[in-house]
């Protein structure tokens, strides 16, 4: 995952995205593109390993395991036949796996990785935090997501990071499924756009600029 990554996150498979030739011209992104594919078949073959075991060891009577094991005991019901292709498929299960690897994993690693970096050298923000939750936890409780709700404190310095972060400069690619005009400017239906988060996480009028995020980071 980490080195499909680097890949997918260089300037250049960006480019590759837009101008779509790069990716078979050897001396340009051809060499990536192709370590990207044979990263890709390693991921495909790790997670049809787990749905192999999966099938193996399910019990279709008892509650799912995981998400797995619910996609297994919905396609019994969807699809009996086992048909290759539609929405029950097991190619759509891989899809569903890969996707959900590719999406969750390194976006919460350095999510969680920037927080760090971003409170280790403010202890008065780390401070604030722990007295947060020692006084709403306690000291012997571990958080669950069910306690998201009571640590406000905690909650608007995790999303502060998200912020200022911008963990996806680039975002996902959308299209768009009618003509649309956009502060004057005309956009096709069909067109690839690509949102800009940093207009929004740095918009001078919402979050004045950087003594915003200065204040976060210094105080
Ligand atoms: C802090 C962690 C995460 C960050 C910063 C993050 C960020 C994002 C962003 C920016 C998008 C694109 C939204 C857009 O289209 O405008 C996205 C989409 C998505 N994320 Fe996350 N994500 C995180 C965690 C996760 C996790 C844990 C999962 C699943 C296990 C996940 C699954 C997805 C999926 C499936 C999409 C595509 C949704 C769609 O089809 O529109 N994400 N995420």
């Amino acid at each position: 995952m980490v080195e499909s990554s680097k890949i997918i996150n260089h300037p250049l498979t960006f480019l590759m995205d837009l101008w779509k030739p790069i990716k078979y011209l050897k001396f340009l992104g051809g060499h990536s593109y192709k370590k990207m594919l044979d990263l890709n078949d390693e991921l495909i073959d790790y997670v049809k390993m787990h749905i192999e075991e999966h099938r193996k060891t399910i019990n279709f009577e008892s509650e799912p395991r995981d998400y797995i094991d619910a996609f297994l005991i919905e396609q019994k019901k969807q699809n009996p036949k086992m048909e290759k292709y539609g929405e029950w498929s097991d190619l759509q299960l891989i899809g569903t796996l890969l996707d959900l690897f590719a999406a969750g994993t390194d976006t919460t690693s350095s999510t969680i990785t920037m927080f760090i970096f971003n409170i280790l050298h403010n202890q008065n923000i780390q401070k604030q935090i722990h007295e947060e939750i020692d006084s709403v936890l306690g000291k012997e409780k571990i958080i669950t997501m069910s306690d998201q709700t009571k640590l406000p404190y905690f909650n608007a310095c995790l999303q502060e990071i998200q912020r200022i972060t911008t963990l996806l400069p680039l975002n996902l690619f959308h299209r768009t499924v009618e003509n649309i005009e956009i502060d004057g400017y005309k956009i096709p239906k069909g067109t690839t756009i690509i949102p800009q988060f940093e207009s929004v996480h740095k918009d001078e009028n919402e979050f004045n600029g950087k003594i915003f995020v200065e204040k976060l980071i210094d105080s």
